[in-house]
């Protein structure tokens, strides 16, 4: 961390000829329950990681911005008043886009100055782990501070989930920017996604002796790509059906009459939604009762869930998941959009390297590229490093 804290000021001084004025930092996370229920006014419990997106940032006397970035080799001009949604490609998208929706919320942006950003990160891109998200809260708390907006957490959660929506053009909800902006240390974040309650949940699981390991299987996913949406569209039309203004306001008794009503497929993604915000309840009862040790038939039943209703898994993260569970994991899951991208499983720390072994040599044997394998700990929010 100190060291990318080094990297990220020499890298914009090389860029732009001076000092930062600071550095700020936002974490990618792992979702360890409630998948793809965010957008449907449900429940998720994430947590930020230790892995994290650097901000060095220096203000301007005009109204220009210009980024530069560790990950490429262009650096990017505008002008702030020229920022419009979907004119934008690639990762400077998202730092533009916060700078744009900060503007489209309740601050007044008219007399701001530009500024001169630097990003360094070290949450792996196309990893499921939230990168873009690191990006627009680090910029997001950044953004807050030098321009002295005075807006609370609630609101750069709302500024970089408009950034990704309206000014990137994906379709997400709001569980990314929450736990990236939200997080605390060796704890989940519980979320109503309906009224944005929010609770801390304390893992112990370092007590308890248990790591998260990720296996990223770098089978590239992409959020703005159709299986995304078209599974969100899906949600809303048997919202839509069965006359409810969210999946969240069903329950397990409502799913008879959802079978009568709907086609095949469209029930099956509103069976997901409706266990799987069980799942979640059914995990916070359990971490503050029994404690982690307890949880992991429910991680393994929703990324069966969401192999077989949801239908956003991939054969990579099934055989990452099955060979987790087969070699010592309590439980194992996709985490994140799916399509690709990352696998958590919940292991005894001195299995570890065995299931890591295992793990990489089923991915051998099925001719899969490697996996990255990694463990993570729940690490604390946004904040200003220097
Ligand atoms: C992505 C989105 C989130 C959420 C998850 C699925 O990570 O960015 O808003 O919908 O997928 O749970």
């Amino acid at each position: 961390m100190s060291d990318l804290r080094d990297e990220v000021q020499a890298g914009f001084q090389q860029r732009f000829d001076e000092a930062p004025d600071g550095v700020w930092s936002a974490p990618g996370r792992v979702n360890l329950i409630g998948e793809h229920t965010d957008y449907n006014d449900g429940f998720v419990l994430p947590f930020a990681i230790n892995r994290r997106t650097l901000a060095a940032l220096r203000l301007r006397d005009d109204r220009r911005i210009r980024l530069a970035t560790s990950f490429a080799d262009d650096t990017v001009e505008i002008e702030l008043d020229t920022l419009a949604p979907k004119t934008i490609d690639g990762w400077a998208a998202y730092p533009l886009g916060v700078a744009w929706a900060l503007g489209q919320g309740n601050a007044d942006l008219g007399a701001v100055p530009g500024f001169d950003l630097y990003l360094d990160s070290d949450v792996p891109v196309g990893a499921g782990l939230s990168s873009s998200a690191a990006i627009e809260c680090a910029v997001a708390v950044a953004l807050n501070d030098v321009w002295r907006l005075g807006l609370d957490r609630r609101a750069l959660v709302d500024a970089g989930h408009r950034a990704e929506n309206d000014f990137v053009g994906a379709p997400t909800g709001i569980l990314d920017q929450s736990a990236s902006l939200l997080g605390q240390a060796d704890s989940a974040l519980f979320i109503d996604c309906r009224n944005f309650d929010t609770e801390v949940i304390p893992l112990g699981l370092e007590a308890a002796g248990l790591d998260v390991l990720v296996i990223d299987t770098r089978v590239n996913h992409a959020h703005a790509d159709g299986g995304y949406a078209s599974r969100r569209a899906s949600c809303e039309a048997g919202a839509a059906a069965l006359g409810v203004a969210s999946l969240r306001e069903l329950t397990k008794d409502d799913l008879l009459r959802a079978r009568d009503t709907l086609d095949g497929e469209t029930y099956r993604r509103v069976r997901h939604v409706v266990t799987e915000n069980d799942r979640v309840l059914e995990t916070v009862r359990l971490l503050r009762t029994e404690g982690p040790a307890a949880i992991g038939d429910l991680l393994d039943a929703s990324h069966r869930s969401l192999r077989n209703d949801f239908e956003v898994s991939v054969p990579e993260l099934d055989l990452a998941v099955e060979t987790a569970q087969n070699y010592g994991a309590l439980g194992a899951r996709m985490t994140g959009g799916g399509f690709g991208g990352s696998a958590i499983a919940l292991v005894p720390r001195h299995l570890i390297s065995h299931v890591k072994v295992a793990v990489d040599g089923a991915f051998a044997e099925h001719g899969y590229a490697h996996p990255d394998m990694f463990t993570v700990v729940a690490d604390e929010g946004a904040r200003r490093d220097v």
